[in-house]
């Protein structure tokens, strides 16, 4: 049975005319890994640390897909049954690669949807991910069973053993999920039909893919649309520049002092690659988050494109290359940190750190993509402004900290596409929503068709990545107020109200 809503004809969600190339395209949001976001991660874990009161646990296999394994491990979750009513639905809301946030059982547009509906309400917490631990470590060995297969497999022993002690018989159940959460809404959908009635899902990935290259080609044209065309000519000039200036050693100088480098810049090409994706990551971040409403969860960007671009225009800030410092500069100060690190060998020294209050997200998201996503956003595309990481920059890490050869990770990509089928699972599901902001560079591996699919595709002019799942604010755009009542109406169609 195929759903029938074709929002593209509605006229409201429309594509740009140089639609970029589909290449075949915490709660919960995928962070590209960068410097920043790792700083993030280590905030969200802090946070995470004083929800303690509302924890509750509940035992999960610690290899769902071995019966001769009898090890088993207390998984977190949260449950909040204040707009439940007696034959109302059962919402999940399935975390991602970061703590979850109790914040999220009282607050965002899940919880709109729930008031409407009489909803219960569970967030559970993915394997690896913030308290839930299911080994002493995060030694390679443990991280064995760290996959997204693993974390389907908990979900659907969640909802059967949850749906018991609850005594929720009879009530369908509906997950959510945003970024890489968004695409095991999904897959959880694909997979457990028969426990789970519909997916509501932002901004998910669903096209495994080593070279993700089209990600930055997304910034570009989202600081072009939004910012301005000139403020991308000044950002590949003051790339070019940082180039430049790496081949000399007077160079490397000014670029320590300009970009506030903790140690002086070294002629080593993988602190040298390192250096330029740490900086490239103070724009992308901006262009990811863009005017989203993720400051309740006591963080987010300060800063939005328009404000970055006015900053790379500035002819009065000096050199295009000082005016990216700049945005360096504004970037560190907000992330609460002195100074930039440059060093490649403490980079991997601290991903490969294996103590649980050394792995607080970013090793095993690492993991992740090393053995089933890819999703490395290399600047190796020439319709893009960042220069100096290349695809083998990111395959290096793989080898570095985990020891895992680039064939394998092509293997592994290959293997998630044929188990998910790629972005041909729009085609194979029914009853699920999925958003895509068009300025989110992750939109370039989601489903961003709105044809006659399993998929209701919600494509949102102007917004950024995950922004359907924050709590509404009166500045949203007409265009995300109207997806978000599109996502409420759908809900309302599954459940027959
Ligand atoms: C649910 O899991 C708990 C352990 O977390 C277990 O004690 C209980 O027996 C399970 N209930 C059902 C109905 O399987
Ligand atoms: C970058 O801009 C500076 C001055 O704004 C100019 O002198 C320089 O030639 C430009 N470099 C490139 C590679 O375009
Ligand atoms: C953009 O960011 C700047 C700097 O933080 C802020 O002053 C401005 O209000 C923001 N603009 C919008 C439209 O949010
Ligand atoms: C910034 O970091 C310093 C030192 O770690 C800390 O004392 C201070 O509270 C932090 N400020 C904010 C706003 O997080
Ligand atoms: C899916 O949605 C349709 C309405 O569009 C509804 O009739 C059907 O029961 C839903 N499927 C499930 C499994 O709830």
């Amino acid at each position: 049975q195929r759903q029938k809503y074709l929002y593209l004809k509605s006229g409201i969600y429309s594509l740009p005319l140089n639609l970029f190339i589909l290449t075949v395209a915490l709660t919960h949001c995928v962070y590209g890994f960068n410097f920043y976001q790792n700083l993030k991660f280590a905030h969200k874990f802090e946070s995470s640390k004083q929800d303690s009161a509302n924890d509750r646990w509940i035992e999960q296999r610690l290899n769902n897909f071995d019966s001769a394994n009898v090890h088993t491990w207390k998984q977190r979750y949260f449950a909040n049954n204040q707009f439940s009513t007696p034959n109302g639905p059962v919402f999940l809301s399935i975390g991602g690669e970061g703590p979850a946030g109790s914040i999220w059982m009282t607050k965002g547009h899940w919880v709109t949807m729930a008031k409407q509906t009489g909803a219960m309400l569970f967030m559970i917490e993915h394997r690896f991910y913030g308290k839930s631990h299911p080994t002493p470590d995060a030694s390679l060995e443990s991280l064995s069973v760290l996959s997204s297969e693993q974390a389907l497999a908990d979900i659907a022993n969640f909802i059967t053993n949850i749906t018991a002690e609850y005594k929720l018989a009879g009530r369908k159940w509906i997950v959510f999920g945003g970024s890489y959460s968004g695409s095991l809404a999904i897959w959880a959908r694909y997979k457990y039909p028969h426990l789970i009635s519909g997916a509501v899902s932002a901004s998910a990935p669903l096209h495994p893919i080593v070279n993700f290259d089209g990600y930055q080609e997304v910034v570009q044209r989202s600081l072009q649309t939004l910012g301005s065309p000139k403020c991308v000519q000044n950002l590949a000039n003051a790339t070019t520049e940082i180039t430049s200036l790496m081949k000399t050693t007077a160079g490397r100088k000014i670029l320590t002092s300009e970009f506030n480098l903790c140690h002086a810049l070294s002629d080593d090409v993988l602190d040298n690659q390192y250096f330029q994706e740490s900086v490239a990551g103070s724009i992308q971040d901006v262009v990811q988050y863009n005017r989203d409403n993720m400051h309740f969860e006591g963080h987010g960007p300060a800063f939005n494109i328009s404000y970055i671009c006015h900053i790379l225009d500035d002819v009065n800030l000096g050199s295009p290359l000082k005016r990216y410092a700049e945005i360096n500069r504004l970037t560190l100060k907000e992330s609460n940190v002195s100074c930039l690190d440059s060093s490649y060998q403490k980079f991997v020294s601290d991903t490969k750190a294996t103590s649980w209050d050394k792995a607080t997200g970013m090793r095993q998201w690492l993991y992740q993509t090393c053995t089933e996503f890819g999703w490395f956003q290399s600047s190796d595309s020439t319709h893009q402004p960042f220069k100096g990481f290349p695809l083998k920059f990111s395959i290096q890490q793989c080898q570095d900290i985990f020891g895992i050869p680039s064939e394998i990770i092509y293997k592994g990509v290959q293997r998630s596409t044929e188990n998910y089928g790629g972005l041909s699972v729009a085609g194979l599901v029914t009853n699920v929503t999925l958003y895509n902001g068009l300025i989110d560079p992750w939109s370039d591996v989601s489903y961003m068709a709105g044809t006659d699919v399993g998929i209701v595709s919600l494509i949102v002019p102007n917004t950024a990545h995950c922004a359907i799942m924050y709590p509404a604010s009166d500045k949203d755009s007409i265009y995300l107020k109207k997806a978000r009542l599109d996502v409420e109406n759908a809900v309302k169609e599954w459940l027959g109200m």
